[in-house]
């Protein structure tokens, strides 16, 4: 078997950071090329090769292609929906110009496989909000979202007309202690830990009774691997697969986190970005994944709180 080469094109983003890691462990460090916009994250600084890269920088993504003998991209460069909602044309640009020169290039320089991921985001609040099922109405709100949503589209158009091995997750939100989110709507469950920690006190961006699907970091990263090594013919959707974990509150992960810090004190100051929110799933019927690819989450709420203490702790 051909070895593979990978490239990770927004590497330095919540997702990139861990996935790079987890990615050199199996195909040996100089096997995984790590790429940002960015100076390298100090998690990724000196530790294998990186190189500066614009995704939106179609030739010098092909002459990195080229030059490196890549077979494998993982496009993870985008704006999140918070960000997107303040620059939407913005957004869109970034989105959708990275994804559609990635499949044209993948498929000139006939790559084995394509990673790009989706998002609850692709959501709208027509939608099923209890056990939102795979294929179900689907109408975003947010321009993240619509740009999720005609990704997928275009994921799956170039894998039936061009046979482009595409595979794509719609992540809820994450949860890591590692590297850090930006942007993002559901980055509250992420900042709720530094700050009771630093402070031991939060105000919430979101209202206390704001339930969203979330999944910690490990299970992802486990996840997207898992997805990306099954056998094509397992993976019956080319859209993006729904993944669920656990849903919770605001109130529900400030409990949690009180069964560690008993004094910490949670109070809420709903935002822009509570409207957001409100217009996603509540929870998420992952069961394709399940049956596809054998997908299982393995940590709820308060395993993940205890690791996100345990970690930040230091
Ligand atoms: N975590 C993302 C966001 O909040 C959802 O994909 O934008």
């Amino acid at each position: 078997m051909k070895q593979e080469k990978v490239l990770i094109m927004g590497a330095g983003g919540q997702i990139g950071v861990e996935l790079t890691m987890a990615l050199r462990a199996i195909y040996g460090e100089a096997n995984v090329i790590a790429s940002d916009i960015r100076e390298a994250h100090p998690l990724l600084a000196g530790k294998g090769p990186y190189v500066v890269l614009n995704a939106m920088d179609a030739n010098a993504t092909l002459e990195l292609v080229k030059k490196e003998g890549i077979t494998q991209i993982y496009l993870l460069a985008a704006l999140l929906s918070a960000t997107g909602e303040k620059d939407p044309k913005r957004a869109w640009d970034i989105n959708m110009q990275s994804l559609l020169q990635v499949l044209d290039m993948a498929v000139q320089e006939k790559l084995t496989k394509v990673y790009w991921p989706s998002s609850i985001a692709v959501f709208g609040s027509t939608t099923a909000k209890q056990d939102t099922p795979q294929k179900t109405i689907v109408e975003p709100r947010t321009v993240y979202g619509i740009s999720k949503y005609a990704g997928e589209l275009w994921c799956q158009y170039y894998n039936q007309r061009w046979g482009l091995d595409v595979r794509s997750i719609r992540y809820p939100g994450l949860i890591s202690w590692k590297s850090e989110p930006g942007g993002g709507t559901t980055d509250y469950a992420v900042e709720i830990y530094h700050e009771a920690l630093k402070h031991g006190k939060y105000t919430s961006f979101l209202s206390e009774h704001t339930y969203l699907p979330m999944m910690y970091m490990d299970d992802a990263i486990r996840g997207t691997i898992e997805l990306m090594e099954a056998s094509a013919e397992k993976i019956q959707s080319r859209m993006a697969y729904n993944l669920s974990a656990m849903s919770f509150s605001p109130k529900e992960i400030a409990a949690s986190i009180q069964k560690h810090i008993p004094s910490f004190e949670i109070s809420y100051a709903p935002d822009f970005r509570q409207q957001i929110a409100d217009g996603w799933p509540q929870s998420i019927d992952d069961s394709a994944a399940r049956a596809d690819w054998g997908w299982q989450h393995r940590f709820d709420l308060d395993k993940m709180t205890a690791d996100m203490l345990h970690h930040l702790k230091g």
